[in-house]
């Protein structure tokens, strides 16, 4: 049964799912499932009729970080593309030119841009823990878009919401995570957060990658038997073989996979997947190894999720930023605001700072800076 628990939100951070709890994942996905017409496109406040042409949005004036360490494709463009459409600007940091390449710490660098203004950091890195880290030594909001094979939250959430729409719920499902689990940060955050949500998670592949899952804080069912557990599924998602990880991870040699066995075993072909349920989807998180993990024919299929996956995705991260950044303004409310970004309320408007004399003066004579339109207020200015 799915833990029950107070609806509400009030962490600034998203590092992982681990933590979080039944009730704090279901408004998350409430949350999102009100973003999702405007994961295609359109701004919310755009949607409404009569509105300026181009309206501030609810994160006019902030700034988020894309902290991207790692290659990504999927997670930078949509937290991008989230953050936009509430009406946040985004900076998108170039780990490849950046002053990484000189030793500056992965700290530094986090501290050094969020003194020059910011709301959130969205990081992914390849060291487990490094958004906790970042979260330690930062002020603002920080949200993990993956750390090594640990947690990969926004992804997981996703899932479950690309899930929900098309299955109509998550408690009492069956969902299969095949492939190279080890390497998963995607199956480790699925595991934490569908187990919560009341459903059965099977992790399947060959005994290699079922091996190293000793760090996963909850109970982990296992097979190495897709073709057995198939009639038990709602929901098949494919993992990738993260051939990349194999050699830093794991003992000398790396893995030991013949490709063709894999292929025979466990790759999901349309006859392999008539074996599961009725009305079952297929779920990967992306990058596909097409005709390695999945054939062509179940990827572009009727029951494939994938592309579904991927506008969730979008209204996930507004969901995310959102949240986030509106606990980070409560508490910035309580506790030392940051000497910019304190002017700035949850909705987006300017608050009235504390006026100098001179400031007094402008105001007697109408002149406010304040007063001089909310869409020139900036945080990071
Ligand atoms: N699913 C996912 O994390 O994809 P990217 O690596 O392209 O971001």
């Amino acid at each position: 049964m799915a833990k029950k628990t107070p609806a509400g939100w009030t962490r600034k951070h998203l590092l992982g799912l681990e933590d979080l709890e039944a009730g704090e994942i279901r408004h998350l996905l409430d949350a999102a499932e009100k973003f999702l017409p405007y994961a295609k496109g359109a701004r919310p406040a755009r949607a409404l009729a009569g509105k300026p042409p181009v309206p501030p949005g609810p994160l006019a004036n902030r700034t988020v970080l894309n902290l991207f360490c790692e290659d990504s494709t999927r997670t930078r463009t949509s937290f991008t593309l989230a953050a936009e459409r509430l009406g946040a600007r985004v900076v998108e940091f170039q780990a490849a030119t950046s002053s990484l390449k000189k030793n500056e710490s992965l700290l530094d660098t986090a501290r050094n841009i969020e003194a020059m203004g910011l709301d959130a950091i969205v990081i992914r890195h390849s060291d487990r823990g490094a958004p906790h880290a970042v979260a330690e030594a930062v002020q603002c909001s920080v949200l993990n878009a993956g750390d090594d094979a640990h947690e990969h939250p926004t992804q997981a959430l996703l899932d479950f919401l690309a899930i929900r729409h098309k299955l109509g719920r998550l408690e009492g499902l069956t969902v299969a995570i095949v492939g190279d689990i080890r390497h998963s940060r995607v199956a480790r955050s699925n595991l934490y957060g569908l187990a919560k949500m009341g459903s059965r998670v099977i992790f399947v592949g060959p005994p290699p990658f079922l091996e190293g899952l000793g760090d996963i804080a909850a109970p982990v069912e296992t097979s190495t038997d897709l073709d057995a557990i198939l009639p038990d599924c709602d929901a098949v998602m494919m993992l990738r073989v993260q051939f990349e990880r194999h050699e830093r991870n794991v003992p000398p040699g790396g893995v030991a996979l013949d490709l063709e066995d894999y292929k025979r075993a466990y790759q999901l072909t349309a006859k392999r997947l008539a074996r599961a349920k009725r009305g079952a989807i297929v779920l990967h998180p992306g990058p596909i190894n097409r005709g390695l993990e999945i054939t062509d024919q179940v990827a572009d299929g009727p029951q494939s999720a994938i592309l579904h996956q991927v506008t969730c995705g979008v209204a996930v991260r507004m969901a995310a930023l959102s949240l986030c950044i509106g606990a980070l303004d409560r508490e910035r409310k309580i506790a030392r605001p940051h000497p910019a970004q304190g002017l700035i309320q949850s909705d987006g408007a300017p608050l009235t700072p504390p006026l100098s004399h001179k400031g007094r003066g402008r105001q007697k004579r109408g002149l406010s800076r304040e007063g001089r339109g909310r869409g020139k207020s900036s945080a990071g200015a």
